[in-house]
């Protein structure tokens, strides 16, 4: 048995959890009490003893024991490993991976390893000298790059693939996890990284999914910052970096500070100031606040004082403003530096001060405008206010719509009756871009559109690509697809196994399929199936046999995935409403069926 397993076999979930938080029967063997991970007065955090599981319906957090602890005291899997195998009395055998697992699986696995190798160098070895000497130039002490793991990648052609291939990896398993690329002769691999400080990055639950490596000197031809490549399980768009060292800290302040720059949340810390994650240099995603919103309801930003930080910032705060969220910013001064990496190296007494007392984001408009515009000429005047008329209209509230509107008269010398007029004119033109909504309707239709991109790229296989039909046919399930491909779908089945015999090339079969469509009265589809085979044809152009073969199997993976998430957030927003309506037989059906559905 996997040590994970015989741990939940060994110890009990339901008091593992009360140990955090009190737990009252719910009924049909689960327990149930309140969410640490929101903010709640009635208990929607249920655990099945039975199934080992936890779920929390009020804010869609859920998993197993070690997914709990996780989340909670931040720590990453093997450290959560450690701690229940102590309890248990479990031997945790250090972590070997092995082949032959699921791929996602090595992936991790590989980075661990890779993580641990080029933090090696950094400490143990004569290769890494230059980059300790940069961290000192930094500011960086041994302490702080241990608690962010940082390395060294040396600069050789393939340290890291000579040390994984030692370890019996293969060359295709280091390539899938973005570590090396093939070199331009096709034989061999070279490293990704070379001579690069090395920072790695976490998903939420903490795994090591990816790094970003910084030059230790700037160079005209490479960039400053690379990063790992997408892979299976790094996602540039939902990592935020030092969320895992950051939560128990923005849960005690009740509030996280965004930055841009991976060096001002590790300057942050040497400051004392925690609770700190940043966006690293991408437009900030509303999966990035999503996971954020979940921990706390006030954001901070403190991006760099250039236009572009500007631009970024506002860019990030309306979308926080869509979701709800309560935000403030950290100004930085010209005289504090460029950013709070800057700061800190400066006057870290100043960065915990201000990090204590940031301003209204409106006040944060206000100096901007004020730095941009000449108030003194009409048409400076004009441009502040038009800027800040339409952050005003951002404002939810009537009362602080006024108090700002105050505020920009007594800037600008203009009566506020104008600025009203002008802002209810701007209020219309933007009653376009209303605020976003997060309901469980809208998580189905996402994940509905990825699984129908996936859909439309498989269907179209089968009419472009010779043997797809066998690839697919025994493993895509009709209830799986989205409408309308579960119906197109089907009657591809029907034609293709009646014409089977009669050996039709993919065109005359497309042909025929066609006029198939029509007969039955779903011409209407015609069109959309087209352009899938012509996407899906254009989009394995080039691609072996082999990469065709990946592709179907990701997709295909992808779509059952999805419709389980999608069965999934139906019944979640079932048990809510159920929930909500005091239906206590149906919300125990519901969580019955939920339950089995998790396993
Ligand atoms: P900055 O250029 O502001 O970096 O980019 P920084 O944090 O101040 O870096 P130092 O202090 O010069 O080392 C902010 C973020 O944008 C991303 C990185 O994540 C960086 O932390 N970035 C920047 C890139 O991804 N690639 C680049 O070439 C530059
Ligand atoms: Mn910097």
């Amino acid at each position: 048995m996997e040590p994970k397993d015989e741990i939940k076999q060994r110890l009990d979930i339901v008091d593992l959890v009360s140990e955090y938080i009190p737990l009252k029967p719910a009924g049909s063997g689960n327990f149930k009490g309140l969410c640490p991970f929101h903010g709640e007065k009635t208990p929607s955090l249920y655990v099945s003893r039975e199934k080992d599981i936890w779920h929390c319906f009020g804010c869609d957090k859920g998993g197993d024991i070690f997914s709990f602890l996780m989340e909670l005291e931040g720590m990453t899997f093997p450290e959560v490993l450690q701690f229940l195998g102590k309890k248990a009395g479990v031997e945790i055998p250090e972590f070997t991976p092995e082949k032959g697992r699921d791929e996602k699986q090595f992936i991790f696995g590989l980075h661990e390893l890779a993580g641990r190798f080029y933090e090696t160098i950094l400490h143990k070895h004569d290769e890494g000298g230059v980059a300790r000497q940069y961290l000192k130039q930094r500011g960086i002490d041994d302490e702080l790059a241990k608690k962010f793991q940082l390395g060294y990648a040396p600069e050789r052609w393939d340290a890291l693939v000579q040390f994984l291939l030692g370890k019996e990896f293969v060359e295709n398993q280091i390539t899938a996890a973005g570590l090396a690329k093939f070199r331009q002769s096709g034989n061999g691999l070279i490293d990704r990284f070379r001579g690069r400080l090395m920072i790695p990055l976490f998903d939420s639950a903490g795994h090591l999914v990816g790094f970003t490596g910084r030059l230790l000197k700037e160079e005209e031809n490479a960039p400053k910052y690379l990063n790992s490549p997408e892979t299976m399980i790094y996602h540039k768009s939902d990592v935020l970096f030092g969320l895992h060292l950051a939560k128990r800290a923005i849960r005690r302040e009740k509030a996280v500070i965004i930055v841009e720059g991976n060096l001002d949340v590790i300057a942050s810390h040497k400051a004392g100031v925690e609770n700190i994650v940043a966006s690293s240099g991408t437009a900030l995603t509303e999966s990035q606040l999503r996971q954020l919103q979940k921990i706390t309801n006030r954001l901070i930003f403190s991006f760099d004082r250039d236009a572009a930080g500007f631009e970024a910032a506002r860019r990030g705060i309306r979308i926080a403003q869509s979701m709800g969220f309560d935000i403030r910013v950290i100004q930085i001064l010209p005289s504090d530096g460029k950013d709070p990496d800057d700061l800190v190296q400066k006057n870290p007494a100043r960065w915990v001060t201000l990090a204590q007392k940031p301003v209204h984001v409106m006040d944060y408009y206000f100096a901007k405008a004020l730095d941009d515009y000449n108030v003194s000429e009409v048409d400076g005047k004009r441009a502040m206010a038009h800027f800040i008329l339409q952050e005003i209209s951002r404002l939810a509230d009537n009362l602080d719509q006024e108090h700002w509107i105050q505020k920009l008269s007594d800037v600008i010398h203009v009566e506020t009756s104008i600025l009203r007029g002008m802002l209810t004119k701007q209020e219309k033109e933007a009653v376009t871009t209303q605020p976003k909504t997060f309901s469980a309707e809208t998580e189905v239709k996402k994940i509905t559109t990825l699984s129908e991109k996936a859909a439309s790229f498989l269907i179209g296989l089968l009419f472009s690509e010779e043997d797809a039909v066998n690839d697919i046919l025994p493993r895509l399930k009709i209830d799986d697809l989205p409408d309308p491909w579960q119906r197109i779908y089907k009657e591809f089945i029907i034609l293709y196994n009646q014409r089977k015999s009669e050996n039709h090339t993919q065109n005359t079969f497309f042909s025929l399929f066609q006029d198939h469509l029509s007969t039955i009265g779903l011409e209407s589809q015609i069109s959309k199936l087209s352009a899938s085979v012509i996407r899906a044809k254009e989009l394995i152009d080039g691609f072996t046999r082999d990469q065709v073969r990946e592709e179907i199997s990701r997709h295909l993976s992808l779509i059952a995935s999805k419709s389980h998430d999608a069965k999934r957030k139906q019944l979640e927003a079932a048990i809510r409403q159920a929930e909500l309506s005091g239906d206590e037989d149906r919300l125990r059906a519901l969580i019955e069926q939920y339950t089995k559905l998790l396993n």
